[in-house]
């Protein structure tokens, strides 16, 4: 865990000055997730990175907690919140793990680009579970490793030997499904804007299975 976060520390300054690689696809994905959001809503990102997602949905709900293992990339949204005048998005940094949240308090949680990074995806979406409000939604945006072009497959041990990539998990769509399903998540939305990536809103059951 703590090479995980110095990875991110590592990268957050270079990672902020990166622009959104698919803009209609990003647009698209914060447009669906919106169509759930009510206006008393109360609001978990995970691995939320510079906060630009939290700080654009942040006027369509009551609040965010956003959340990051690594400190520098919450310095950097800290400020954006700062200059955008925003106050109902409130940064924390930890995991889903180490920070400490009542049961059953969100309406929603929002993992994007995040699952695959995870060296236990399943212990993660079970918590993500316990965290939502029976009948919340996970909104979860995520790589799709094994999907993925076959030169990007070959680089990615390459690029973590080498201290330019991190870890990351190796599941597809089917696999994931099943790991939501198994957690009592009901599949509501489902989009692959490409054959390595996938869009998924989940609603979380009226009962959830415990971890
Ligand atoms: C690829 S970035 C995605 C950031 C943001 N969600 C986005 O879509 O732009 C992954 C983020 O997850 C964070 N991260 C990595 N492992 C994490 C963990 N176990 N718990 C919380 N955050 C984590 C990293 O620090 C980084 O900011």
């Amino acid at each position: 865990m703590k090479s995980a976060q110095a990875f991110w520390d590592k990268t957050a300054a270079r990672y902020a000055k990166s622009p959104i690689s698919d803009e209609e696809t990003y647009r698209k994905k914060l447009k669906i997730t919106q169509r759930y959001f009510k206006p008393d809503w109360s609001v978990l990102e995970f691995g939320c990175g510079t906060g630009s997602t939290a700080l654009i949905h942040a006027p369509h709900v009551r609040e965010i907690i956003a959340t990051d293992i690594s400190g520098k990339m919450l310095e950097i949204a800290r400020s954006k919140a700062r200059d955008a005048g925003i106050e109902n998005v409130e940064f924390q940094q930890g995991t889903l793990d180490s920070l400490k949240f009542e049961p059953e308090h969100f309406d929603a949680v929002l993992g994007l680009n995040i699952l695959h990074l995870l060296e236990d995806v399943e212990g993660a979406i079970a918590r993500v579970g316990q965290l939502l409000k029976p009948g919340g939604i996970f909104v979860s945006s995520t790589g799709l490793i094994p999907m993925m072009k076959l030169h990007w497959r070959l680089l990615i041990p390459v690029m973590q030997t080498l201290g330019f990539a991190p870890y990351v998990a190796r599941f597809d769509k089917v696999e994931l499904i099943a790991m939501l399903t198994a957690a009592g998540f009901t599949i509501e939305h489902e989009w692959q804007p490409d054959r390595g990536s996938v869009f998924i809103v989940a609603r979380a059951g009226e009962f959830h299975p415990r971890a």
